[in-house]
């Protein structure tokens, strides 16, 4: 018995990375994974290889449950047909865990349109189409009397919620994926759908490539490793599955540390009852 027997998930960019330990575990548990993965260069600009069909033989061999997909997730057909594939092949979906993404690191003043707007499609898009054909599949199943958990698992990063220089494009997409997350769980608490977001750290051809990493992420000889990808799909296991009483967070989740993110909140206020002259506020603000 897993924890997860009976679940159909969808798991995008699955080939590799985190996306691939995700759907290992989440097959593990029981689930009917599909491995949706367009394998794309680690930029996006390009395809190489079939990492899907990859994982759908690992997890075959290992006794599980899965299909693979190459749809493009932020192709709004690419979404919707994924969606319909996971019902196709197994019947119904019960979860999607969105990750699919790559990076055009550039400083704001060196980054084109292209650069901006591939990195903003694949990874805020992309989050938003699943999230829509998803959504109306869950809509029309519980208006049908259906009365099934239903989750939505979204990958943001601490370069969208703390800001980091060079990922402009990257930082607001993730940024905005966190709020989606939000509205998600806002939104579709009536069908049934619980929506959390996460903030992985682990050591995949992303971070591989990032100045300074591969340094702090070398694996250890034989201790604990903290940037092993497969530390954050335990977390995705539990928000996925049926026992999940979380929705509208976010995690934080490096090594065996999770933590929950607190949300904006208020600070320090100004306020005039009779409003404000630009100098009485810019003086007033002064105090803050
Ligand atoms: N690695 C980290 O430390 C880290 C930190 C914060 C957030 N993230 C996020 O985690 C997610 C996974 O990243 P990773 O580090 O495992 O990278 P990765 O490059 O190993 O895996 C991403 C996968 O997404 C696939 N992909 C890209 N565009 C796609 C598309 N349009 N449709 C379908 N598949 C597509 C790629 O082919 C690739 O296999 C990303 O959203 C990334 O931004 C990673």
């Amino acid at each position: 018995m897993g924890t997860l027997d009976g679940r159909v998930v969808v798991v995008t960019g699955a080939g590799r990375g985190l996306g691939r330990s995700h759907a290992l575990l989440l097959a593990a548990e029981g689930a009917r994974v599909v491995v949706n993965d367009l394998g794309t260069t680690t930029d996006g600009a390009g395809a190489e290889g079939d990492p899907a069909d990859e994982v759908v033989a690992e997890i075959v061999a290992a006794g599980g449950s899965a299909v693979a997909n190459r749809d493009d997730v932020a192709d709004w057909d690419g979404a919707r047909a994924l969606v319909a594939c996971a019902i196709e092949q197994f019947g119904d979906l019960d979860a999607v865990v969105n990750n699919a993404g790559f990076l055009r690191d550039r400083a704001i003043v060196s980054m084109d349109e292209e650069d901006f707007d591939s990195v903003v499609r694949v990874h805020l898009k992309g989050h938003f189409a699943m999230t829509h054909f998803a959504a109306l599949h869950w809509r029309e199943r519980h208006h049908a009397g259906e009365r099934r958990a239903r989750a939505l698992v979204h990958t943001a990063s601490t370069s969208g919620l703390f800001a980091n220089p060079g990922q402009s494009n990257y930082g607001a997409a993730k940024s905005g994926i966190a709020t989606l997350s939000q509205i998600a769980a806002q939104e579709l608490a009536r069908y049934g759908v619980v929506s959390n977001c996460i903030l992985p750290g682990a050591r995949t051809r992303l971070t591989l490539a990032s100045p300074g990493l591969p340094e702090l992420m070398e694996a250890p000889d034989g201790a604990f490793d903290t940037w092993d990808p497969g530390n954050a799909s335990p977390l995705v296991a539990y928000l996925v599955g049926e026992r999940c009483r979380f929705t509208g967070e976010t995690f934080s989740v490096i090594g065996g540390l999770v933590q929950r993110m607190l949300p904006w909140t208020v600070g320090e206020s100004v306020d005039s009852a009779t409003g404000w002259t630009a100098a009485s506020l810019a003086e007033s603000l002064e105090s803050l």
